[in-house]
């Protein structure tokens, strides 16, 4: 199929470095196939992350990180489009006109807003307030057909596509519609956490017991499953009401390995979760060995991170800037 008849998949990643084997099971372990498939365009949104307070040189780092790891998790920069969103000026531009477009009473009822406010009480910012604006600006701008995003991200797609309409509405179809992809129920997609398994696996978990991040070193992980939570009835079967803990972790075993859930369950039959614990951790070292030392060495390279990022800009910039023109023209902005 050529580029021109293919859909396209835009998706944002915060830069916070810190990725999980939730993450990584759940949705990044699909990139490398979807590439193949679609035109995919990763944006890594500094510009969404300065909505709550940043310490500087992290916030460097972590999007260096973020980008790395993608590599390292099979991403192609020859094959998809990576970039820095404050690398791309059309990102700021479009979120300001769809600004206009969006109506406070809309933005106020954004969960994710209510939620951050009530958090962040000394820096309820007007970015905070516009952030799903400046994600509809994101997805909007490379008249995208899909975006892979978690539920909790629905109700800022369901206001792209709202925005996205009214301005079409006004003035002619400018944008594609986008659909939110969302990780379907028995894909094995939801990892949860190893401290307490009734739970997702998340990276603000306090306790850090309950997360793998695919950074962590191997005795780190090994670690951790070790003091995964179970139950006090030593059998290994899947039964995800009765047995959280150890489904969670015969779930991770498959994902892992490859295997099948039943065929984990046949290799570990008769077994205490003495010899199962560490088993499930030395299949999870050896499939995040390749992507934490691939990460680590592209982090070392800093040129060649600087290649993908600007040439991944470049080629953002231009898919952009094609829109953006639209809509300046559209509105009746004077022609540069
Ligand atoms: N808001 C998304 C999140 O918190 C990140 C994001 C920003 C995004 N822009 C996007 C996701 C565009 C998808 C498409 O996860």
């Amino acid at each position: 199929m050529s580029d021109k008849q293919k859909k396209t998949i835009f998706s944002g990643v915060q830069p916070s470095g810190k990725l999980t084997l939730g993450n990584y099971l759940g949705a990044i372990r699909n990139f490398p196939i979807l590439q193949e498939e679609y035109n995919c365009v990763y944006c890594v949104v500094d510009m969404h992350a300065i909505t709550v307070r940043q310490d500087p040189p992290s916030l460097r780092r972590s999007t260096l990180e973020v980008l790395a790891q993608y590599i390292a998790c099979g991403l192609d920069p020859e094959k998809s489009i990576l970039f820095i969103q404050s690398h791309v000026p059309a990102h700021a531009e479009l979120a300001w006109v769809l600004n206009c477009y969006t109506m406070f009473g809309e933005a106020s009822r954004m969960t994710q807003f209510k939620d951050k406010s009530a958090k962040h009480t000394d820096n309820v910012n007007v970015g905070l307030f516009s952030y799903p604006v400046l994600m509809a600006a994101d997805i909007l701008l490379y008249q995208t057909d899909l975006v892979p995003v978690g539920v909790d991200q629905s109700q800022h797609i369901e206001l792209t596509r709202d925005i996205a309409n009214r301005f079409n509405g006004v003035y002619s179809d400018t944008f594609t519609i986008p659909e939110g992809y969302y990780p379907k129920a028995g894909e094995g997609a939801k990892v949860m956490s190893l401290s307490d398994p009734e739970r997702k696996m998340s990276k603000s978990d306090e306790n850090e017991n309950g997360y793998i991040l695919l950074m962590d070193q191997p005795e780190v992980i090994m670690r951790k499953f070790k003091r995964a939570v179970t139950d006090s009835e030593a059998r290994i079967v899947m039964d995800p009401v009765g047995k959280p803990g150890v489904s969670n972790l015969l779930q991770i075993y498959a994902l892992a390995t490859g295997k099948t859930v039943a065929e984990a369950e046949n290799e570990f039959a008769g077994k205490g979760y003495g010899e199962f614990k560490p088993a499930v951790g030395e299949a999870v070292v050896e499939l995040l060995r390749p992507i934490r030392e691939t990460t680590e060495d592209l982090l070392k390279n800093k040129d060649y991170l600087e290649k993908v990022y600007t040439e991944g800009a470049q080629k953002a910039n231009y898919l952009a800037r094609k829109t953006l023109d639209k809509v300046y023209r559209k509105v009746g902005f004077v022609a540069r």
